[in-house]
């Protein structure tokens, strides 16, 4: 991406590791340790349905870590990187930057300056995303930068390996799921173009971070569920979350 220089500077203001900017007021780091609730499952599980509500109802940012893997996808596809190629990805990586931003509550992600929230959805993103993100390289250049969020706020982040591996300790974890039909006719229906079944195939079969039940994690099967339903058995996690925390 263009603009390197000039984004060295500006980032001379960013000084954690999540690249999280320091300078907003309602990211203030706090002194308590914080709270992460993760959501993890395969793609149109309702995750993100779930993650938005629990997340505004308790006043938690929300992290979709899968923006982030978007991001470095479209960002590949811009340099012309060939993910086949291991070693040519880590150069690129070695020189990439990346850091996140909240606009108006929802968390925008920067590579290079420039805000690449927009492209996220992309066909192009969505059918390159899959095989970035079985890389090591990759994993491990977000793995410090997805940790290094909860030094700030509160969160609720949902993903692939949330509960698994970027926050294995976390006290709550959510797994959802539905039929792969189910998560494809929901995709049309969004007039999303995406292979599910191949992504899931993927993600569950890589050797790094694979899609797996967290230990310990409530799982959630949303196949029959409609979204007023799924809210519903999210209050209910939210209500036992709240009383453990009373
Ligand atoms: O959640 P979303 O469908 O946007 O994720 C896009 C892709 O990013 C997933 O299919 C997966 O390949 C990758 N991903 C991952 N680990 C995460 C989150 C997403 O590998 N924690």
């Amino acid at each position: 991406m263009n603009e390197r220089s000039n984004n060295n500077l500006e980032l001379s203001s960013y000084s954690n590791d999540s690249g999280l900017e320091l300078r907003t007021s309602n990211l203030e780091p706090t002194l308590r340790s914080n709270v992460i609730i993760t959501i993890d499952g395969p793609a149109a599980s309702g995750k993100t349905i779930a993650g938005r509500r629990l997340a505004s109802r308790l006043g938690y940012l929300f992290v979709s870590s899968g923006h982030y893997y978007r991001a470095l996808a479209w960002a590949a596809h811009h340099d012309q990187i060939d993910v086949s190629k291991p070693t040519a990805v880590q150069h690129w990586l070695d020189r990439l930057l990346l850091h996140p931003q909240i606009i108006e509550d929802a968390l925008h992600l920067f590579i290079d300056g420039n805000d690449v929230t927009p492209h996220l959805n992309n066909t192009i993103v969505t059918s390159l995303v899959s095989p970035l993100a079985a890389l090591p390289a990759v994993r491990n250049f977000l793995l410090t930068r997805l940790r290094s969020l909860a030094d700030q706020r509160n969160l609720v982040m949902e993903g692939r390996d949330i509960g698994s591996v970027v926050f294995p300790e976390a006290p709550w974890k959510i797994y959802m799921d539905a039929s792969p039909e189910e998560r494809a006719r929901r995709r049309a229906k969004e007039g999303i173009i995406d292979n599910v079944a191949q992504r899931d195939q993927q993600d569950k079969t890589r050797a790094a971070a694979p899609l797996v039940i967290p230990e310990g994690a409530i799982v959630i099967d949303t196949t029959h569920l409609s979204i007023s339903d799924t809210n519903q058995a999210i209050d209910e996690i939210l209500e036992k979350f709240q009383n453990k925390n009373k």
